[in-house]
């Protein structure tokens, strides 16, 4: 078994990163990323704090508009409008989950396609539907990117994906499929889950549920990737019972220390293209 170490990745490709941002600063471009956070969700917060601490390390230029929970959507949609305008802002990232009276689609819908370093623009995720380029969503990207670092090619084998979100699941099944794996996607409603993850070569998991994938769910020597982060105990553990499954595997994520780090990463690799593409 071989672990699929996501953060000594994320920290070449952040070097990496950082050199073509000193390039661009050179020809006086600073590549800049909006972020903007809506109400205090805790763990949001956190993940915005490790995303603008990402820009400040390599060199990007990165706002954070904080807006309190009970804000309209008009103000909302006003600043994305304004960021969509400002011509040293390349990326917009509009942190979820939102509130429950805003309809996230119509703030999504509303980033220019351009500068939608997450991917979650519908025309984005219609060109990565398509196999167009596009911006891709971090997590599935990231996922993409460990793949092609230990050189395991995907063409041909069976992929199950556990999780059918817009963020998550559905683009990573969008990139396996372009890809040419073929592809199994399982949801909650999915009847008889082990038969599907059972007869995976590369099982990937984003469900958010500690421990949902044990060791009798895994066929021997498959490649398993968990994109689940789930606080425990004060702990960080993934989708995944590591401790068993990792005895059966060929590579292994860990969590932390695997997709999630690659993640922030990605963001960084994202927002430099846009920077490349709009200037
Ligand atoms: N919430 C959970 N994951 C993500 C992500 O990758 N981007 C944004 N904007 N919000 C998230």
């Amino acid at each position: 078994m071989q672990i699929l170490d996501g953060k000594a990745l994320s920290l070449k490709i952040r070097e990496e990163v950082k050199k073509e941002v000193e390039e661009l600063k050179t020809n006086g471009i600073t590549p800049g990323l909006a972020v903007i956070l809506v109400g205090n969700d805790p763990a949001s917060q956190t993940y915005v704090k490790m995303k603008a601490k990402a820009c400040k390390m390599t060199g990007i230029y990165s706002i954070t508009h904080e807006m309190p929970e009970d804000i309209s959507e008009e103000e909302i949609i006003e600043t994305i409008e304004m960021m969509n305008k400002n011509p040293n802002i390349d990326g917009i990232l509009v942190q979820l989950p939102l509130p429950k009276h805003i309809d996230t689609t119509k703030i999504l819908e509303v980033i220019d396609p351009k500068k939608d370093v997450d991917g979650f623009h519908p025309y984005n995720f219609g060109r990565l539907n398509q196999g167009l380029d596009s911006f891709v969503p971090c997590t599935p990207l990231g996922v993409m990117e460990l793949l092609k670092e230990y050189n395991i090619d995907v063409k041909g084998l069976n992929a199950c994906v556990v999780g059918a979100s817009n963020i998550v699941g559905k683009p990573m099944a969008a990139l396996l499929l372009n890809s040419f794996a073929t592809v199994d996607i399982c949801h909650i409603y999915t009847k008889d889950l082990k038969s599907h993850t059972k007869r995976a070569d590369l099982l990937v998991v984003g469900v958010g549920k500690p421990n949902l994938i044990t060791e009798d769910m895994v066929k021997d020597g498959a490649i398993v990737i968990d994109i689940g982060i789930n606080k425990v105990d004060d702990k960080i553990i993934g989708d995944v019972d590591f401790e068993n499954v990792s005895k059966k595997a060929s590579f292994i994520t860990p969590v932390p220390g695997g997709v999630g780090p690659m993640t922030i990463a990605m963001l960084l690799k994202n927002t430099l293209k846009a920077a490349k593409n709009e200037r």
